[in-house]
């Protein structure tokens, strides 16, 4: 899909789910639990899978008062649709040795939970300190698989969203808050 460059993106939205004061209050309370549940631990390092949680990513790791390093993993489970492909694979793998290390996956959204499976068998195969899971959202209704999810933001029903770094076809993320398309919009 190739949008036209003059198109308002505020048009095809059917409805808001998450509004903008509500993800940053929400962000905020879940950097403070974080900061609790971390006290004490030096080596804090998040990181960020993409594309998606680029947004969240940036917001909770301002909500945190604390030192933390950040990296980033690229994972594409998702053709241009809304529907998982099924297949995880890794298109940009993280800079450094997480051996030893406190991680935190930041993660955009629990779908079928195939994703953060994937990331968090692969990650813990590099021997990291300590494994947590942090998502901005949960699609419990999905769940194919189950992964241990340490903190969630929101729980949303089964629905296609988009906005705050979600994508449809690699656009929207750029919304500040979280949205359900109108039905045309994926007709295309
Ligand atoms: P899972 O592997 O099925 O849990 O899907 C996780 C990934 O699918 C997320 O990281 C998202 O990139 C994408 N995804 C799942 N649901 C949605 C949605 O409603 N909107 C946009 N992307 C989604
Ligand atoms: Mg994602």
């Amino acid at each position: 899909m190739v949008a036209p460059a003059d198109r308002d993106l505020h048009q095809d939205i059917d409805r808001v789910l998450i509004a903008d004061e509500r993800l940053q209050a929400r962000v905020r309370e879940m950097g403070r639990q974080i900061e609790i549940d971390y006290r004490g631990i030096d080596d804090l390092l998040l990181i960020c899978v993409l594309k998606g949680a680029f947004v969240f990513l940036a917001d909770l790791s301002r909500a945190l008062h604390r030192p933390h390093q950040l990296d980033f993993m690229g994972i594409s489970s998702y053709g241009s649709g809304t529907q998982s492909s099924g297949a995880v694979r890794i298109v940009l793998d993280l800079k450094q040795d997480i051996a030893g290390r406190h991680v935190l996956i930041v993660e955009d959204i629990i779908d079928s939970g195939r994703t953060l499976d994937y990331m968090r068998r692969n990650l813990l195969a590099r021997s990291p300190a300590s494994l947590r899971i942090c998502a901005l959202l949960d699609k419990p209704a999905r769940r194919e698989v189950d992964v241990p999810v340490d903190y969630v933001g929101f729980h949303i029903p089964d629905a296609f969203v988009v906005g705050y770094g979600l994508d449809f076809s690699e656009i929207y993320r750029n919304l500040p808050f979280i949205a359900v398309l109108k039905p045309e919009v994926f007709a295309g």
